[in-house]
């Protein structure tokens, strides 16, 4: 890995074993993109990727230069207005209307190591060997608006970390209308358009589009990351798939407004944006002031998408997770929520604990309706002081008792929201987000505090650190069920109005910091709704997510297929559920459930006690089979192998990274009479290596690892629909768990 700059050709060269990233200076001082993809050998100069032709009815920069024009450039941080006319990454309203800026090289620094971004999460390096930042300072004169550039290479991986930091060092105030966190112009258009969308409970399905001439995007305005889209985008080419072909990642660390975008213009260029979603987004910066963007994420690869996500998972297990369980496996829970919903009482809690005990969980998680008159999703919230109608000796009565059967005890918070009913709102009505003389749209007859306020920040940090320090909560799981509406805070004047949304954001990771700063030990799940906000700005603070809050084993495969693309096993909440199951009424046979729920933060979400002896027995088996194995289910080398989006049968695998072990995950969706023979091809295994395969308690044989990558694994229906000789009939949503070693 190495930074250079020649300054002859005034050309910086990031690259490491896998990946380039070359940019010029251009002659009217912006920065020009040169090339991001598979690593070059060094040169001095790569003036020759720089097309600058003239072109007619082109606007130019210099009068008798008719090459240099903005709109033909391919640019490191594209400015609207003075020559380029595709959507910029950023625009400056000044004092006299203007939004024209003209951003010029300065100067620039190379240090090792990676600097932290103020107030955000972001990347990091544990050694400052792991990575180099190349910052460039840009100037906007007529303003005195200082931009630096930030650009970190890791040592490991086609990775590149981007973010933009903004000063006013001049006189006047000036608005920050839009500044993104990666601009990327790439030099054609051959790609694909992965993005991953969705609603409540169908979380992060990969869609795939052709990139086109015009604009296309995704984004979220909700304030929060959201259901709908995630801050996640691929442009592959259209030959790659799985396993080869170039694909290029973007990502950004970020849990609230964001938008990603492409513009082919009319050239078959393409610029990649991605950053705050610009609408809506207005931060005043005084004479002195700085902004600060989240940070982006830009992987390459050349060799195809399951390549691209071990990267991003790699990185963000333990480049971007922070803290005492990053690298843990993670503790089995019982969560009661879809046990009990609201109703429950400490008795019915205990029966359940006691049970889960025996079945070998190690957590018991206590969901929503344990505080204030929390008796249903009308009352209670922002009262964080147990119900001891419910709860007799509080929170640490039921904990102790929780320790004594020899489990963890954990508890569901919803920090950022009050309902209109309750002693919170009652005592500060002026700390919801809310247009004074407007009507207050609803959700979940809740309401969002104002975190852009200091003072509610702190004021929820002392409920929560109150009855953390009680000692005996060591999983929290932060619920967040509503998007905000009405977007205006009383604590800020009129020309500071478009900072709320993103001094939002800042105040959820400020109470995460606070937090994990004084209980380390704690393990934080984050959750919106099931993942409304699985994204990974809050990767940073809480190292697993609750994934959807459909637990149906069969539509979870599409949403967890979905999610790795981005984000790694261990970073997934997943839960056993009941059959039928809450949200679809499906029948799914109890070792499938498990066999999905187990590639993730595996638990168990309903009612134990209502469950035969044989079922009871099986959970005990799924219990100790998850915490032989969970370490290379959380922490292997995960590959997608068949799409569940794709046909009848999903799989995907996970191998230890000294390819000793995998574990294959096989689902059927729909039974088949006297089916086809299938096989399938493994991957990430050692050719040479000979394993031993079983299934359950049957060995199957002992196979090489080519012949179990390059011939595959024999998956076909040993009983064609008839269950002969005792054997195991098949079923409907079938699954198979393939142990190799
Ligand atoms: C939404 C979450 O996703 C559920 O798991 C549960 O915690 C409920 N909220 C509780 O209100």
């Amino acid at each position: 890995m190495n930074i250079t700059y020649n300054e002859a050709s005034r050309t910086f060269h990031l690259f490491n074993r896998h990946i380039s990233y070359i940019i010029t200076i251009l002659p009217n001082g912006h920065l020009g993109q040169l090339y991001f993809g598979k690593k070059l050998r060094p040169r001095e100069d790569y003036a020759h990727l720089l097309e600058m032709v003239p072109r007619s009815m082109s606007s130019y920069v210099f009068e008798h230069e008719r090459t240099l024009s903005l709109e033909h450039v391919r640019q490191e941080y594209g400015v609207y207005g003075s020559s380029d006319y595709r959507i910029p990454a950023v625009e400056i309203l000044q004092g006299n209307g203007s939004r024209i800026s003209d951003f010029c090289y300065e100067s620039h620094k190379i240090t090792k190591g990676k600097p932290a971004l103020a107030g955000l999460p972001a990347t990091y390096t544990e050694d400052e060997e792991e990575a180099m930042t190349l910052t460039l300072v840009l100037k906007d004169a007529l303003t005195g608006v200082e931009l630096s550039l930030l650009y970190t290479i890791f040592a490991q991986g086609g990775i590149l970390a981007r973010s933009a930091h903004f000063t006013n060092q001049g006189t006047e105030a000036v608005h920050l209308l839009k500044a993104m966190s990666l601009c990327m112009d790439l030099p054609d258009c051959d790609y694909e358009w992965i993005q991953f969308s969705g609603a409540w409970a169908r979380e992060r399905h990969p869609r795939v589009r052709r990139l086109e001439q015009g604009i296309q995007s995704v984004g979220s305005m909700r304030g929060n990351s959201s259901h709908e889209h995630n801050p996640f985008l691929i442009l592959k080419r259209p030959q790659a798939d799985e396993f080869q072909g170039e694909a290029l990642g973007f990502s950004l660390i970020y849990s609230g407004n964001f938008l990603a975008q492409a513009e082919v213009d009319t050239h078959d260029t393409t610029r990649v944006l991605l950053g705050i979603h610009p609408e809506w987004f207005d931060w005043k910066l005084e004479p002195g002031e700085s902004f600060q963007t989240p940070e982006a994420v830009m992987v390459y690869t050349d060799q195809g998408m399951n390549a691209l996500s071990q990267t991003f998972h790699e990185l963000y297990r333990t480049r971007l997770a922070r803290g005492y369980w990053r690298d843990r496996e993670r503790p089995i829970l019982v969560n009661n929520w879809e046990a009990t919903y609201f109703t429950f009482t400490q008795e019915e809690l205990l029966d359940l604990a006691k049970t889960a005990q025996k079945a070998g969980i190690e957590l018991f998680v206590l969901d929503d309706g344990w505080f204030g008159k929390r008796e249903n999703d009308r009352t209670g919230l922002g009262d964080w002081t147990p119900n001891r109608d419910r709860l007799p000796q509080g929170i640490p009565g039921l904990a102790k008792k929780i320790h004594e059967l020899g489990m963890k005890f954990g508890l569901w918070f919803e920090p950022e929201m009050v309902n209109k009913n309750s002693d919170l709102y009652r005592a500060h009505p002026d700390w919801i987000l809310a247009v004074p003389g407007r009507r207050q749209s609803q959700g979940r007859y809740q309401h969002v505090l104002d975190f852009s306020r200091p003072e509610v920040v702190d004021y929820i940090y002392d409920r929560m650190a109150a009855i953390l320090e009680g000692g005996y909560v060591s999983y929290v799981k932060w619920d967040m069920n509503r998007s905000i509406t009405e977007c205006w805070s009383a604590a800020l004047p009129a020309d500071r109005q478009g900072e709320v949304f993103h001094r939002y954001i800042l105040g959820v990771y400020r109470l995460y910091q606070r937090l994990t700063d004084a209980f380390p030990q704690v393990l934080f799940e984050s959750c919106a709704s099931g993942g409304g906000r699985f994204d990974p700005g809050l990767l940073y603070y809480a190292p697993q997510a609750w994934t959807s809050d459909d637990t149906d084993a069969v539509e979870r495969l599409k949403i967890q297929y979905g999610t790795s693309y981005c984000y790694p096993v261990s970073s997934m909440g997943a839960h056993v559920s009941a059959s039928p199951n809450h949200q679809l009424m499906r029948d799914t046979p109890l070792h499938t459930r498990a066999n999905v729920a187990c590639f993730g933060t595996f638990g168990y979400e309903l009612d134990l006690n209502r469950l035969s002896p044989e079922e009871l027995q099986e959970i005990k088996c799924q219990t100790s089979f998850m915490k032989k194995w969970r370490w290379l289910l959380q922490f292997g080398v995960f590959y997608r192998l068949q799409s569940p989006f794709a046909g009848n049968t999903a799989a995907w695998m996970t191998v230890s990274p000294d390819r000793e072990k995998a574990i294959v995950g096989w689902y059927r969706i729909l039974n088949t009479v006297n089916p086809p023979y299938t096989r399938l091809r493994l991957a990430g295994l050692d050719p040479d290596r000979l394993y031993t395969v079983r299934e359950g308690d049957r060995q199957l044989g002992q196979f090489y690892g080519d012949e179990l990558m390059y011939a595959g694994l024999v998956t076909s229906d040993q009983n064609s629909g008839e269950a002969l000789d005792g054997a195991e009939p098949s079923c409907d949503f079938d699954s198979k768990l393939y142990i190799l070693e």
